[in-house]
């Protein structure tokens, strides 16, 4: 299709009512569908079904013999299920600590220590300092969500598609007040990117106004591929001690896209300072961990080739997705200059930028057809997307015939949004 914005007036109009007849098509098939979370699909689930008949055989010790069903052992989690996710946390297990299903919520309770009680190389609570994050952008809308919540104001900095600003973010954290950034380095939500070497190494060596400044460095989709690359990352642990800032990153992850999104393991990997202080806090939030299903996932996972082979698996489900996703919109959308979109290598999103002051329009042309998206601007803290721009798409549950359907609904009303927009424009 020729530009968009090189059309004739006499063009556009034509152009537009074509898609309007496209519009109203799809809009009466009378589709259903929610595409606003990035949930794995029941096969995927399905690949973990064995974790439903473990820990078997009536044996719930762990390795130490210790009974999981038990009040027992470190708030930490068990060492066999430690040493399971060291690959992943890039930390030894003595450095992990393995939670319950949510990494989401080893965040926000981490975020909330911090407020309440301080952390170590700090001089006390955040909260009585007016905090701010720096929060590159576009980004995981809950992250934020937790900084709207507390109070601690959010600074968007730009993703370069090799990680933040990097000059932004070394001016920005030069402010005592910033106390903290969200990270998601690899196959990053929504855009997919990876930080690069150069990015990593500055972000650990960084001089920062505040001594107690922490890295949230949510590594959420660490074996997420969908290729067969294996792009590295560097270990920012290794970094910041290296760079004589050993407490500065507090590494997140879990299981919630590996075996069950809503009975899986989250795992924090920190210093061992920073550790002793999650230990401390949580100490005396819980006596300890559900042990049990640490204990099922050791036994159902066994080791890194077996979670390479589950994420192996996942990913045969999962590429034939992404590419109805891509290849619908390269159908409707090539050559017309009114979006872009990633082709991620990895992760759980596709990330597309439309025509600005377009994307709360194609959200609720999407609703009115039968599409619900997640709402323009949750990528960007406050809710505010600055050019109303960005759009999340999350084709990992519905069926495939479903995601395709749903991509082409969407290339729609990206095109119907942007003639609109034109039109308008023009008069
Ligand atoms: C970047 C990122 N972090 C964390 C989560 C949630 O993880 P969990 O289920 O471990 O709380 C998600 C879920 O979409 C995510 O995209």
């Amino acid at each position: 299709m020729t530009r968009l914005a090189e059309m004739t007036a006499a063009e556009l109009q034509q152009c537009h009512a074509r898609i309007r007849a496209d519009y109203d098509a799809f809009q009466a098939k009378g589709f259903k569908l929610d595409m606003t979370r990035g949930k794995p699909s029941a096969e995927q689930l399905d690949l973990s079904n064995d974790l439903l008949r473990l820990p078997g055989n009536l044996d719930w010790h762990q390795a130490d013999g210790g009974d999981t069903r038990n009040y027992f052992g470190s708030i930490q989690g068990l060492p066999e299920a430690r040493a399971l996710f060291a690959g992943i946390m890039g930390a030894p297990p003595e450095q992990i600590l393995i939670g319950n299903n949510s990494s989401l919520a080893l965040m926000h309770d981490c975020v909330v220590f911090a407020l309440l009680k301080g952390v170590p190389d700090g001089a006390g609570p955040w909260s009585k300092e007016s905090p701010a994050f720096l929060c590159p952008v576009p980004g995981y809308d809950r992250h934020f969500a937790i900084c709207e919540t507390y109070g601690i104001e959010m600074i968007p900095v730009p993703l370069t598609g090799h990680g933040p600003d990097m000059d932004e973010v070394e001016r920005l954290a030069a402010n005592p007040a910033v106390k903290g950034m969200w990270c998601v380095p690899k196959y990053s939500n929504p855009t997919a990117e990876i930080y690069a070497p150069e990015v990593v190494e500055r972000l650990a060596a960084m001089k920062t106004g505040a001594p107690d400044f922490r890295l949230f460095w949510d590594n959420a989709y660490a074996s997420h591929h969908l290729t067969d690359a294996r792009p590295g990352l560097v270990n920012i642990l290794d970094a910041c001690a290296a760079a004589g800032q050993p407490n500065r990153a507090l590494v997140f992850a879990s299981t919630s896209k590996m075996t069950f999104a809503g009975g899986g393991l989250a795992m924090c990997a920190s210093s061992p300072e920073n550790i002793r202080w999650l230990c401390e806090r949580l100490s005396k939030r819980t006596i300890g961990p559900d042990k049990l299903n640490q204990l099922r996932h050791v036994r159902f996972l066994k080791d890194q080739a077996g979670i390479d082979r589950l994420m192996a698996a996942h990913r045969r489900l999962l590429v034939p997705k992404f590419a109805a996703v891509d290849a619908a919109l390269s159908r409707r959308l090539e050559g017309t200059g009114v979006a872009v979109w990633t082709k991620p290598q990895g992760g759980y999103f596709i990330s597309v930028d439309v025509m600005d002051g377009c994307a709360k329009r194609i959200v609720a042309l999407a609703a009115e057809a039968g599409l619900a998206l997640v709402p323009a601007g949750a990528t960007f803290p406050y809710g505010r997307d600055p050019n109303d721009r960005n759009l999340r798409i999350a084709p990992s549950f519905p069926s495939l015939g479903d995601v395709a359907t749903a991509a082409d609904g969407i290339a729609i009303c990206i095109l119907l949004a942007a003639t609109e927009a034109l039109l308008d424009r023009g008069r």
